[in-house]
């Protein structure tokens, strides 16, 4: 590779794969892992083995920390999410091990439901736990929900301040596709797109309400602390740039 960017005169940049994620470093070589936390999570989950299902752009007339936020406020569940709820309860939610520009937390147990099909799917061999369901950031712009049977991921592209676009992928260990009917299947495509539907709508409220006067920056309670660490890492990376 090192001949080829030489003949062609390109730039060399560090990059380092974590799971099934590729990550470019435009600032220069990388001498440390990026993600260390979430580097074992994946191999433990065996992500690399992953096959893509579905995939879907949306537009978002939000700014892109908004989206970001909703993810991490887990609290909103309950009245926002009539098919998530009921197996991932606000009692659930517990932290999970993060480093670096990464936040994580989970809901153990994945309890069952009518009304998603969280609990139909085959279940490979894996380290991960099967009742669990994990929540990541992966900072700054992408959110996943993983399992040992499926990612859920979502990648945002900030388009203007108050407008994103957002792109997600539905990605299906090869053994969950092989033996869970597909039905059921296609009921996972459609729970996740509801439930990124519904993030979306108020997301947009949440901008909307930007704009007011009241609007106060305030770690009001304990799970907070989700936002405030996010807040943290984008006004850390305000002082380097000037793109955020
Ligand atoms: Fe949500």
């Amino acid at each position: 590779m090192h001949e080829v960017c030489e003949d062609l005169n390109l730039k060399r940049y560090g990059s380092q794969a974590v799971g099934n994620l590729q990550f470019v470093n435009l600032g220069g070589e990388l001498d440390t892992p990026l993600l260390p936390a979430f580097d074992t999570h994946a191999k433990q989950g065996r992500f690399s083995e992953l096959q893509a299902y579905t995939s879907k752009s949306y537009d978002v007339r939000a700014n892109w920390k908004h989206i970001i936020e909703n993810f991490l406020d887990y609290l909103h569940v309950p009245a926002i999410h009539p098919s998530l709820a009921p197996s991932s309860r606000v009692d659930d939610h517990h932290p999970s091990p993060c480093i670096g520009q990464h936040i994580a937390f989970h809901t153990n147990p994945i309890r069952p439901s009518k009304k998603n099909p969280l609990c139909e799917l085959h279940v490979p061999s894996t380290l991960l736990c099967e009742e669990t369901l994990f929540f990541h950031v992966l900072f700054p712009n992408c959110f996943l929900f993983t399992h040992p049977t499926h990612m859920f991921v979502v990648f945002i592209d900030p388009v203007s301040p108050d407008r994103s676009t957002e792109r997600s992928y539905l990605l299906l260990n090869k053994q969950t596709m092989e033996k869970t009917p597909y039905p059921v299947l296609q009921g996972l495509a459609n729970f996740y797109d509801d439930v990124n539907e519904e993030d979306i709508r108020i997301v947009e409220q949440c901008q909307e309400g930007s704009y007011g006067e009241e609007r106060h920056n305030r770690v009001l309670l304990p799970v907070d602390k989700y936002l405030y660490a996010f807040q943290e890492m984008y006004r850390d990376a305000m002082a380097h740039s000037h793109d955020l």
